[in-house]
């Protein structure tokens, strides 16, 4: 785990409990240090193993999470296509540069790309040699990007633009401060009249020779002439793995070590309106192709540059295990009846063929165009996103389900039904549940499957959070919560495969959602304490799970789990043992550790603690490492050891083992689910 900086509030009396009765706001301390004693049997004839895609992530296109996040692209709205295929339209976010006396912006229909036919038009009717001569710097069109460009000194850009004229061209390509008074960088297009006749793709780089965290995409003319422009693009060269994602952000998912990777929603893959459904092939070709499409249930335009391909890249390279959520015909408003939902089946059908086939097939052969001759390991299908309740949904499932296991007998299916529903005649083999509520229930939740059935379907936990008061930005006491429900899902990971949480990111400019585990901007991010919560159970998959008992009376707070897991960058086994302490008071508690194999070494075990000051502390653009995990060496590692635990605290006991100690995890990496 890669620790941050410590808490700069660490040094709050941690003695102290403070109530505020009016405002009902508990701070962090201790009441009574309480006494409790914590069993875990290590051996291996009582050790269970987490499945081995255990601990992921879901990815949902909300909040700007990848149209302004996650995918690089700087320019909003690159092919004119946001203000609707009825022309002229709005150019949002589009500005002019000078006014109607000097140049005419409209849009037209004459795009050379059949998909996405809106162009834009800048007619400049100024010049420099004529009376009506142009404003210093010429006359143009700027675009803001998604709340300002982040252009960062000495880094390349790629800038890409389709233009057509009959004129002669002389065009000014620059980056700029917001008020464009700052250049950062230029180029300038000359061309002559016949150059650009027919629509022309022009390709460079640019160089920033400074740093603006709000900068502006600015494309100008001095010259009397009309110039047309579609799919403006500006790509910074330096993304994660060079497969376009913003590396900052992209990073922060890697750290967590996801082990599946769920896309594109939520409700974002049903659209309020079926026109406005996350249409796989529609994303997928050449990004100039794409239509793009708006987000009608989180209000906003995306050009699709995240596409389908990049969402199955983007698990490839986080090595995660695709699981892709299918829009089935419905959405939030409307349904397709299941008499004609045979051309959705198929479409869902030849997006797994995108996704797995050779290259000889249809849609294979278009993925191996993109640059991906290889299959994707996609071996799991979402069918639909919570639709049990919908009237088609059971009848339209099993057609799905059947149409898909005939050609992809390999694939597990998800179901959208609770288990209850789950039969021979509408089979799964994954049944998906969200969770949101407050901190308090989803504690409780900590026991939500210990009676559920041992056999039949598994549970996907694909969406979880505290929400509501207690949840804020996402707050100390949120994670908490939310961790101790993890627990729970280790504890019951026979009859739970897989848990994600919801949603992922959000930039700070649109928080359609609260909270979120990971806070940006055009340039800032960092973790939510759930974000630093989830590294504690990044070591999980494919762990061997122990049985541990906590005996504490009177305080019904503390929730443990056990696993054995191997580093497989040191080699290195080691037994982790996890508290949850979701109470007002610190308890010493004394382990005791039986079973093992081997020896507990004197040196190199580790104590996490992810704790703060205050129940509702977050963290901020300001304070980006309020709440993190703070880890110290443990220097009295053994099988009988006493140790502290704050009140509101998760606590990991990283005790590394001696070298003989057998490992029968699946700690070696796989994305096939079988693993
Ligand atoms: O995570 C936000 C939303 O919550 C998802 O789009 C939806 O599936 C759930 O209701």
């Amino acid at each position: 785990m890669e620790m941050p900086r410590a808490s700069p509030f660490r040094w709050l009396p941690r003695g102290l409990v403070l109530v505020c009765a009016l405002c009902q706001i508990l701070y962090v301390g201790s009441v009574t240090a309480q006494t409790a004693q914590l069993s875990v049997d290590a051996s291996t004839q009582n050790a269970q193993m987490i499945p081995g895609n255990m601990f992921g992530i879901f990815f949902e296109e909300i909040n700007h999470a990848g149209a302004g996040g996650l995918w690089a692209e700087l320019v909003s709205n690159r092919g004119f296509e946001a203000g609707g295929s009825n022309t002229p339209s709005n150019i949002d976010p589009w500005l002019i540069i000078g006014d109607e006396s000097s140049i005419i912006v409209a849009t037209d229909r004459s795009s050379c790309f059949a998909g996405n036919p809106v162009a834009l038009r800048m007619e400049v009717l100024c010049d420099a040699t004529r009376t009506n001569a142009c404003p210093s710097g010429g006359v143009g069109i700027y675009n803001p990007g998604y709340w300002g460009m982040n252009i960062e000194r000495a880094k390349i850009y790629k800038v890409s633009m389709y233009i057509r004229s009959s004129d002669s061209v002389e065009l000014k390509v620059s980056l700029t401060s917001s008020d464009g008074l700052q250049q950062l960088a230029s180029h300038t297009i000359m061309a002559d009249q016949d150059d650009f006749a027919e629509w022309t793709k022009v390709e460079f780089d640019l160089q920033s020779s400074e740093t603006n965290t709000n900068s502006r995409l600015q494309l100008t003319s001095s010259k009397s002439s009309i110039i047309w422009f579609d799919q403006v693009s500006l790509m910074p060269s330096d993304t994660y793995m060079g497969h376009g994602f913003r590396k900052d952000l992209a990073s922060m998912l890697a750290d967590l070590k996801p082990r599946f990777l769920k896309f594109p929603g939520g409700n974002y893959v049903m659209g309020n309106y079926l026109s406005n459904a996350f249409r796989w092939s529609e994303t997928v070709g050449p990004w100039e192709e794409r239509p793009g499409h708006f987000n009608d249930v989180w209000g906003y335009w995306t050009d699709d540059g995240l596409g389908f391909f990049e969402f199955l890249q983007l698990a490839e390279d986080l090595g995660a295990c695709p699981v892709w959520v299918v829009n089935d015909g419905a959405s939030t408003y409307e349904e397709i009846p299941s008499a004609t939902i045979a051309a959705f089946v198929k479409d869902v059908v030849d997006g797994i063929e995108f996704a797995r086939g050779d290259n000889q097939t249809a849609w294979g052969s278009v993925r191996a165009a993109m640059g991906h001759p290889e299959p994707f390991p996609l071996y799991y299908v979402s069918i639909g996103n919570q639709e049990c309740s919908k009237r088609y949904y059971k009848e339209k499932y099993v057609k799905f389900y059947s149409a898909i296991k005939a050609s992809y007998p390999d694939i597990k299916i998800i179901s959208s039904c609770d288990r209850s529903a789950i039969s021979e005649v509408n089979p799964a083999d994954l049944y998906d549940v969200h969770v949101y509520t407050s901190s308090g229930d989803m504690f409780s939740k900590t026991r939500m499957f210990d009676s559920t059935v041992r056999n039949g379907p598994k549970a996907i936990v694909s969406e979880y959070a505290v929400t509501g008061n207690d949840a804020g930005r996402g707050t100390l006491i949120a994670a908490l919560a939310e961790a101790a429900f993890l627990i729970g899902l280790e504890r019951n990971s026979d009859v739970v495969e897989m848990a994600s949480c919801a949603p992922l990111f959000v930039n700070d400019n649109d928080r359609s959602w609260n909270p979120d585990a990971i806070v940006f901007n055009s340039w800032q991010y960092y973790g939510c304490p759930n974000y630093w919560m989830l590294h504690f159970f990044k070591d999980s998959s494919g762990a061997m799970l122990h049985p541990s008992t906590v005996q504490l009376s009177n305080y019904d707070q503390l929730v443990t789990s056990a696993i054995t897991w191997k580093n497989p960058q040191d080699g290195n086994t080691y037994l982790k043992i996890k508290v949850v302490n979701f109470g007002n008071k610190a308890v010493s508690l004394n382990i005791s550790v039986t079973g093992l194999e081997t020896g507990i070494q004197r040196f190199g075990s580790l104590k996490t603690v992810l704790t703060s000051g205050w129940l509702r502390d977050e963290n901020s653009f300001q304070q980006p490492d309020k709440v993190v995990p703070v880890a110290s060496p443990i220097t009295n590692a053994r099988e009988q050891m006493g140790v502290v635990l704050d009140s509101y605290s998760l606590t990991s006991f990283d005790l590394l083992l001696d070298s003989s100690q057998m490992m029968h995890s699946a700690s070696v990496s796989s994305l096939h689910p079988t693993a």
